[in-house]
């Protein structure tokens, strides 16, 4: 079996308010994405990934979507989208969009016809609900931004639901026309030729038909966010769901070489069904297990091993590090170890995620009260939850602003922008952005890294360590994931093994048979016999 481009490859995500700014209003647009393409092929990724790009009043900076077949005149238009696809293609890479199911913004057509009358044709099209009896909302349901998820429409005397900001109002994909309709957008977009979806929040979108409470989460600290205090039993996972991947699954799979990737937060068997039974579902459930996850080597060591077994026959691993809603990874390990985390993340089986910036090893941007953003932050202030630090522009050089905007940046650049951007990286063969080079062109030279089986070795203290191989090659990948020294022996086959590439960039250290790793030192080695 040959393998598909979105199993060899490597996806990279960007935040477009965030990328490039092209005319100047401190938002990045569809014109500067297609300016660095250049530098996108250079990094070595396969496939782009962009956040939101419809007309929105960006209450959720573009999840709230208010045409599903346009583009925000903030990002360009129609005209400016096609240019780019076509540009990405020409450079060989293909291009996902975000599609966002789960709700519209209030400002939709649809939804501003559904809120009009209780008789609206569009009415049954989003989650209307009557006030619980003795009055107030008709569940205890909350939303993930914190408070009640229903929101009371005083026109009609009813509740609508929304899981996330009350301008993001669900809808109900329960009624045949809406599915339809929803259906045909995913045509529209397949149809002009994009290569795929992200689908935001694929496990929310059903909702239990009678709208029972949530129970109560026993392990609940305010600390979480208020959406933590309840389990969400039945506002979420469903299994109506599986019929709707499939729907969508059918219809990309008429497309060709399309691939979907369905956003998941959930445990690793619930995770699992998403690929759908005899992989009707989508062909990526996303993996978050390295965000969430203690960073430990038993611990990883076992994650990775629970996670190839869950995999159903067929079912093809990811992994990601970082995305728009969580800490950069630079953030919660430190720089040094970071590298390590892409050593990881670029060498395990299965298509990894990259998210823009990770590459320059940002890391924690403070924001300062009357800069922020994000509603998430703006909704539940202090608790570490805001957004806005893992979307700050991307720095590109040592002009104004870092290159990326002639104007105000919508959210500050990283402060150690002088140093820490892409020109200046590019010049230095220990940075962050020259290790992921090369860690993505060693990931395209040698199938044994992308798409070779993986078998994980024995270790002792802070070591994580895996062999990798395809076709007659066979690579050891070993991982310091402490600070301190850690001495280790390689299995037998990988003794005198020669260094393809380490993330400390000067000469390894040997004794006999050991290799001697530095603090947070990962290593490839491929044996002498190999080739
Ligand atoms: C998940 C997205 O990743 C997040 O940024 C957004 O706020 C919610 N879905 C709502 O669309
Ligand atoms: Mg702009």
């Amino acid at each position: 079996m040959t393998a598909r481009w979105w199993q060899k490859g490597v996806i990279y995500q960007i935040y477009p308010r965030s990328f490039q700014d092209m005319d100047g209003d401190g938002i990045g647009d569809l014109k500067g994405i297609a300016r660095r393409l250049d530098y996108l092929a250079e990094l070595g990724i396969d496939a782009i990934w962009i956040s939101p790009i419809y007309p929105s009043p960006m209450a959720d900076f573009g999840y709230d979507v208010a045409d599903y077949r346009g583009i925000d005149p903030r990002f360009g238009t129609l005209a400016d989208f096609d240019a780019l696809l076509a540009a990405a293609h020409a450079r060989g890479m293909k291009l996902l969009l975000d599609f966002v199911p789960n709700h519209s913004s209030d400002q939709h057509p649809w939804f501003i016809e559904s809120r009009a009358s209780r008789t609206n044709p569009k009415r049954d099209w989003y989650i209307w609900r009557d006030a619980a009896p003795g009055g107030g909302p008709p569940n205890n349901w909350i939303s993930d931004f914190g408070g009640s998820a229903w929101q009371w429409d005083e026109a009609t005397g009813q509740y609508y639901y929304h899981a996330f900001l009350k301008e993001q109002p669900d809808l109900n994909w329960r009624n045949p026309d809406l599915r339809a309709a929803m259906m045909d957008v995913l045509r529209f977009w397949l149809d002009r030729g994009v290569d795929g979806f992200r689908i935001d929040v694929l496990w929310h979108m059903v909702k239990a038909a009678d709208f029972p409470d949530n129970p109560p989460n026993p392990d609940y600290r305010p600390s979480m966010g208020e959406m933590h205090s309840l389990l969400q039993l039945h506002s979420t996972d469903q299994p109506e769901i599986h019929d709707i991947a499939a729907e969508m699954r059918r219809l990309a799979d008429c497309y060709g070489d399309r691939v979907l990737i369905g956003e998941i937060y959930l445990p690793l068997d619930r995770l699992m069904h998403y690929y759908g039974r005899e992989q009707a579902g989508v062909h990526l459930p996303f993996n978050f297990q390295l965000i969430e996850a203690p960073w430990n080597a038993r611990g990883l060591a076992q994650m990775i091993a629970a996670y190839e077994a869950a995999l159903p026959p067929g079912g093809w691993p990811n992994w990601v590090l970082g995305n728009h809603d969580r800490p950069r990874i630079a953030a919660r390990l430190g720089e040094a170890q970071a590298r390590v985390a892409t050593m990881l993340l670029l060498t395990l089986r299965g298509t990894p995620t990259l998210y823009y910036g990770d590459e320059l090893g940002i890391g924690h941007v403070e924001i300062a009260a009357d800069r922020v953003q994000d509603p998430r932050e703006l909704r539940e202030p202090g608790l570490g939850l805001g957004r806005d630090p893992v979307r700050t522009p991307m720095p590109w050089d040592e002009s104004p602003n870092a290159g990326f905007t002639t104007g105000t940046p919508w959210l500050p650049l990283n402060p150690d922008w002088p140093m820490r951007n892409v020109a200046r990286q590019a010049g230095e063969p220990g940075s962050p952005l020259m290790l992921h080079r090369r860690l993505l062109a060693l990931r395209r030279t040698h199938a044994a890294l992308s798409i070779g089986d993986i078998r994980l070795i024995d270790t002792e203290g802070d070591m994580l360590a895996y062999e990798r191989h395809a076709d007659g090659e066979r690579l050891l990948v070993a991982l310091n994931l402490g600070h301190d020294p850690q001495r280790f022996v390689p299995p037998r086959w990988a003794r005198g093994a020669c260094l393809l590439l380490s993330t400390i960039d000067d000469p390894v250290a040997g004794d006999g048979e050991a290799l001697m790793f530095r603090p947070d030192e990962g290593m490839i080695l491929a044996p002498q016999d190999n080739s």
